[in-house]
């Protein structure tokens, strides 16, 4: 198979502007086929806009965006994509299995409505009107809706909002078990531990850019590998910022702490500044991959109490081929 044919989606330095908010602002990203990947943001990073030109909802302001090789309305037209969107709303009167049916009836090669129910973990509700649902009922509709035609992509934004422990797990088991029979899912998440549970590949968009892409080890590994917390002890957050390893600072008060990759290489020579009082070094968890990445252009936040006092080096460019 060439490139084109091995990938489902392509942007190519894609940029959506809503007056002077650059929503999307120049996103390069390839999704092979059979690749399932989330796409991770804070609220307003730009999430939906990228789905909404993926889907080709709007055209962009200048890049291009490209599903299976051709326009997006074309392969949405060969009803080769299914999408649940963020703020769909319920269609009035009809049925769960009706409103199923009708989608699923606008695709070439649909699976059976009652499988898609199935999937979607709302067997029981077939017969029930769509606008009288509770939020996490029309959740999982339209999850039924988005599979129902058995698209090759699969296009999920903030799946899982609304839903109880017991339905997201339940949704997770169905998302798997479809990106398992080589469909292809993208899906956006606020949550960090759903991204790296489900996804192979975790895509971190902040102010409508790209600014990390790999696994969930390889996010930790980018935002700097372990944190290294000790008193300042009187020294100067800035030498800190020069030890080995130290990809930043933060004072918290007394308290430092800092992300390196090379913890050992840190405390030892932190030792060599003088006594150490109450180090502690851990792994940086997820949580802390994604705010150093995505915080760390922003101003220093208020009230005095966390400085980000930083020799921060850049991370390095996203390198989607090497996931
Ligand atoms: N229709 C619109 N008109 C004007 N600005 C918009 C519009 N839609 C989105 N924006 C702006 O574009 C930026 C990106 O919004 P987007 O909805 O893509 O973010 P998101 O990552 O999906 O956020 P959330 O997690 O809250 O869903 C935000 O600054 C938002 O305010
Ligand atoms: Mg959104």
């Amino acid at each position: 198979m060439t490139q084109t044919e091995n990938t489902a989606v392509s942007f190519t330095g894609a940029v959506k502007t809503y007056g002077a908010v650059r929503a999307v602002d120049g996103v390069d990203l390839d999704i092979g086929r059979g690749e399932t990947v989330a796409l991770l943001g804070r609220n307003g990073a730009g999430k939906s806009t990228t789905i909404g030109l993926l889907l080709g909802l709007y055209e962009p302001d200048a890049g291009a965006v490209e599903l299976f090789g051709a326009a997006p309305e074309h392969a949405v037209r060969a009803g080769r994509v299914g999408a649940m969107l963020q703020d769909a709303r319920p269609v009035p009167r009809v049925t769960v299995a009706e409103l199923v049916g009708f989608v699923a009836s606008r695709y070439p090669a649909p699976m059976p409505v009652a499988r898609a129910l199935d999937l979607a973990g709302i067997a029981d509700l077939a017969g029930r009107r769509v606008d009288r649902l509770s939020g996490g009922q029309v959740q999982r509709v339209r999850f039924a809706v988005a599979l129902c035609g058995d698209p090759a992509l699969l296009v999920l934004d903030e799946p899982t909002a609304a839903l109880d422990v017991e339905a997201r797990h339940a949704f997770w088991a169905s998302m798997r078990a479809y990106a398992r029979r080589g469909h292809t899912v993208l899906f956006s998440t606020h949550y960090l531990e759903e991204a790296d549970a489900y996804a192979d590949r975790i895509v971190v968009i902040d102010r409508g850019r790209i600014v990390a892409d790999g696994t969930g080890e390889e996010l930790r590994r980018a935002a700097g590998g372990s944190l290294v917390c000790v008193d300042l002890a009187g020294r100067e957050p800035k030498t800190l910022g020069l030890l080995p390893g130290v990809r930043s600072v933060e004072v918290y008060g007394d308290r430092a702490r800092l992300r390196t990759d090379d913890s050992d290489a840190t405390v030892i020579a932190l030792a060599g500044l003088g006594a150490i009082r109450n180090l502690e070094v851990s792994r940086a968890s997820l949580d802390d991959a994604f705010l150093a990445i995505t915080a760390k252009d922003d101003a220093v936040e208020g009230g005095g109490t966390r400085t980000r006092t930083t020799t921060q080096r850049p991370l390095p460019p996203h390198t989607p081929e090497t996931v």
